[in-house]
């Protein structure tokens, strides 16, 4: 249907997705695509731009694509492919990168960020322009993402104005979409800090397909808060809040009502009870994920990469002809 709008989103293939990603975004895309021209994209050309292992990458690609799959990315209801296998991303991100202002991007905190570990690169310093690329390939409306990518959306959404200033209105300028609770998932031994790929204590993530008797070991070993309450308080008590807004996630409460009855239940037998409840929420994940044929995976997602590629070259025609480039 061409009228509906347009979402699209992306994840970097890790391999290991987190609770994080799980809440902040990937619930969405699944919900999302019910309602929406939804495109979703595994996104291997971001992930090379810190140092890394290519077969590693090669498997962990298809492990997030049939992580998503798992989660419940529908491809009968929505558009999954690998980014790299669609060039246009590439070439759109060159058209508008050569017109991004340098000071835009020194501000991205998290080039800041990777850049301290992966030293000072092209790739990285150019990340959020192909994200913008991304997005604006597909002329998509709406973008599921958690709190961590705002400011990349922000540079999207410049570059789509800038774009539409210069040319002609061509782009949608994209609104982003986060849950209204759980955006900014928190690491479990740093409940200031969100849970992150990257951070090298295994214990402060809880992986989508951890075993469940890691994953109540690693709530056991959460940091909690002083006091002996439970009660919602992010400064007051971060730890606790974190785990409130995991429960709330995945009983399907809200954190008001779980506040009323839990109160007060002990910090250890708290911890328990959220680690049944993300047990039981991801077992069946655990169980699509181990069901699942990767040669059926990889059929699905070259015929996805076809698809997508007609759709964002029909959009690049138009684009080319803008900027002087059509044939
Ligand atoms: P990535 O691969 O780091 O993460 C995938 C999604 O998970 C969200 N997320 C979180 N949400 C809540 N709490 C957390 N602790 C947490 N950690 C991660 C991220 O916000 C993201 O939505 N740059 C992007 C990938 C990307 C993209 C795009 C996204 C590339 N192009 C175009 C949207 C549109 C990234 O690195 O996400």
């Amino acid at each position: 249907m061409p009228d509906r709008k347009r979402v699209f989103s992306g994840i970097q293939p890790t391999g290991n997705i987190h609770l994080g990603n799980y809440i902040g975004a990937l619930q969405n895309w699944v919900k999302l695509q019910e309602h929406y021209d939804a495109i979703y994209c595994v996104v291997d050309l971001h992930a090379i731009t810190v140092p890394y292992d290519p077969a590693e990458l090669a498997a962990s690609r298809l492990a997030t694509a049939k992580a998503l799959l798992a989660i419940g990315v529908d491809p009968g209801n929505s558009l999954l492919y690998y980014q790299s296998q669609v060039p246009q991303h590439a070439e759109l991100a060159w058209l508008l990168g050569v017109d991004t202002p340098l000071g835009a991007l020194n501000r991205m905190t998290q080039f800041k960020e990777k850049s301290e570990k992966a030293g000072q690169r092209l790739g990285l310093y150019a990340y959020p322009v192909l994200m913008a690329a991304d997005i604006l390939v597909h002329k998509a409306h709406l973008v599921p993402v958690g709190d961590d990518q705002t400011q990349h959306l922000e540079l999207t959404r410049d570059i789509a104005v800038r774009f539409n200033g210069k040319f002609g209105d061509t782009f949608p300028v994209p609104e982003q979409i986060t849950p209204e609770v759980g955006a900014r998932v928190m690491s479990l031994q740093d409940p200031t800090a969100k849970m992150s790929k990257s951070d090298p204590d295994e214990s402060s993530r809880i992986l989508v397909f951890d075993e469940p008797d890691t994953i109540v070991k690693k709530f056991r070993r959460a940091v909690t808060d002083s006091g002996s309450e439970v009660a919602y308080d992010v400064t007051g008590k971060p730890g606790i809040s974190n785990l409130l807004v995991i429960l709330s996630l995945f009983t399907d409460r809200s954190i008001d009502d779980l506040v009323e009855e839990y109160n007060a239940v002990q910090y250890g037998s708290f911890k328990q009870l959220v680690a049944d409840a993300v047990v039981e929420g991801l077992t069946p994940i655990r169980t699509s994920y181990k069901n699942l044929d990767d040669v059926e995976v990889a059929r699905l997602m070259t015929k996805g990469a076809l698809d997508a590629r007609m759709r964002a070259e029909a959009e690049m025609v138009g684009v080319r002809r803008l900027v002087g480039l059509g044939n």
